[in-house]
């Protein structure tokens, strides 16, 4: 999960990492308050959106006072910065910037551990920077055992060249970014600029966080950053459902067991569709291994809550997952949502009590469920039935 600035640096206090005051408001007035509020002297008025590059959008403005504040925030809110809308933005404190540095850790999945990429040069975007100056970031790999100490930390700074003054600073915030990268399961750490103010001061003023989603268990605070304001309705609802959904542009809805399985579900459609006016899949939905008619039925209510969905197809090879369950919640779901469940849906079963869920879809004599026996048969009749 990709935080936005004010999330990340929400994690900042923590850990001991220096940065300036900020309020994050979401209306041009809260602004304007905000920045009366942070006391005399300039503000830095930035669009909150998780993709970089704001401050060359224009996203990222300086303002002397409360009407130059107000003139930014209206300028920022609802711009759109590489298709993300602002509808957000953080007021902080502006520093008086000495020198810009930066500093980033990132899990570096091939070599098994982290890398830590530090340069005396900031200002500039990191991918410049790569290009551009090379030799002018350094970088490191980090034991993920071992961890990045003291020792490693000053090491680094060393060969990046910082000057003397500042360089046991930087060590120690790396140190701490170290601390917050483990604390709280990142694979994305960043810092640019990490700047040094006119005082001698090293802050960290700006927050570019990655946070492992596979270790959310971990973190039940990590929650609250969860963005359910850009999802859709039927991600939100899927979600909370605790299922694997990923909303497409197509017509035909599909749910399977297992992620392989869905995926080939979703190419097998796309080929069967080319023969039926080029329908498409609608979504991915996976209900996973050994799911319940409850879940089954969730998952059937989200696709048919999809007005684009024309027609869904269930396929299922039961392994863990028995196939009367899934039949049961087929059922069930067809009832909880009565006349909204007048889409076609075609069922493909096998596997794990084939006959038994196969006997109770027959028993329940669906008007809308159309059985197949084979995948391709079955995506071919989901396709056709979508395209009419
Ligand atoms: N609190 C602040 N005080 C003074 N100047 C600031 C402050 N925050 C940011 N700036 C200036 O604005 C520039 C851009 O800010 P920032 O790094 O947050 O955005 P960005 O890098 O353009 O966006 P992104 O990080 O999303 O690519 C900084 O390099 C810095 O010069
Ligand atoms: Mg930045």
């Amino acid at each position: 999960m990709d935080l936005y600035e004010y999330q990340a640096r929400s994690l900042y206090p923590k850990y001991g990492i220096p940065t300036t005051d900020a309020v994050v408001v979401g209306s041009v007035e809260e602004a304007v308050d905000a920045a009366i509020k942070l006391g005399p002297g300039p503000t830095v008025i930035k669009a909150q959106v998780t993709v970089g590059g704001r401050g060359k959008a224009g996203g990222v403005r300086v303002a002397p006072d409360a009407g130059a504040a107000r003139v930014a925030a209206e300028a920022i809110m609802g711009m759109t910065i590489k298709g993300h809308t602002v509808r957000r933005l953080m007021v902080a404190r502006a520093v008086d910037i000495a020198a810009e540095y930066y500093a980033s850790l990132v899990l570096d999945r091939a070599n098994r551990g982290y890398l830590a990429l530090v340069s005396a040069q900031g200002g500039i975007d990191i991918e410049t920077l790569a290009a551009e100056r090379r030799d002018a970031l350094v970088r490191a790999e980090i034991d993920p055992l071992a961890g990045l100490d003291a020792a490693k930390a000053n090491a680094l700074v060393a060969s990046a060249h910082f000057a003397p003054a500042v360089a046991g600073q930087v060590a120690e915030v790396l140190v701490k970014l170290w601390d917050l990268m483990r604390g709280e399961d990142a694979t994305l750490v960043e810092v640019n600029p990490l700047a040094l103010t006119g005082d001698g001061r090293l802050m960290a003023l700006d927050a570019k966080i990655t946070l492992d989603d596979n270790a959310a268990f971990r973190h039940p605070g990590h929650g609250e950053f969860a963005d359910t304001e850009d999802m859709g309705v039927l991600e939100a609802k899927a979600k909370a459902a605790g299922l694997g959904y990923v909303k497409l542009d197509g017509q035909v809805g599909v749910i399977g067991n297992g992620a392989g399985l869905v995926m080939a579900t979703l190419d097998v459609v796309a080929g069967a569709g080319e023969k039926h006016g080029g329908v498409r899949p609608a979504n991915f939905l996976d209900i996973g291994g050994g799911a319940s008619a409850e879940v089954m039925a969730d998952g059937l209510g989200i696709i048919l809550g999809d007005p684009q969905v024309r027609s869904v197809l269930v396929n299922v090879f039961g392994g863990i997952t028995a196939c009367d369950e899934v039949a049961r919640g087929i059922v069930v779901a067809v009832g909880l949502l009565g006349p909204a469940a007048d889409k076609p849906i075609v069922v493909r079963l096998d596997g794990n009590a084939v006959d038994a869920g196969r006997a109770i879809l027959a028993e329940a004599d669906l008007p809308q469920v159309e059985m197949a026996s084979a995948m391709d048969d079955a995506a071919d009749l989901a396709a056709q039935l979508a395209s009419v």
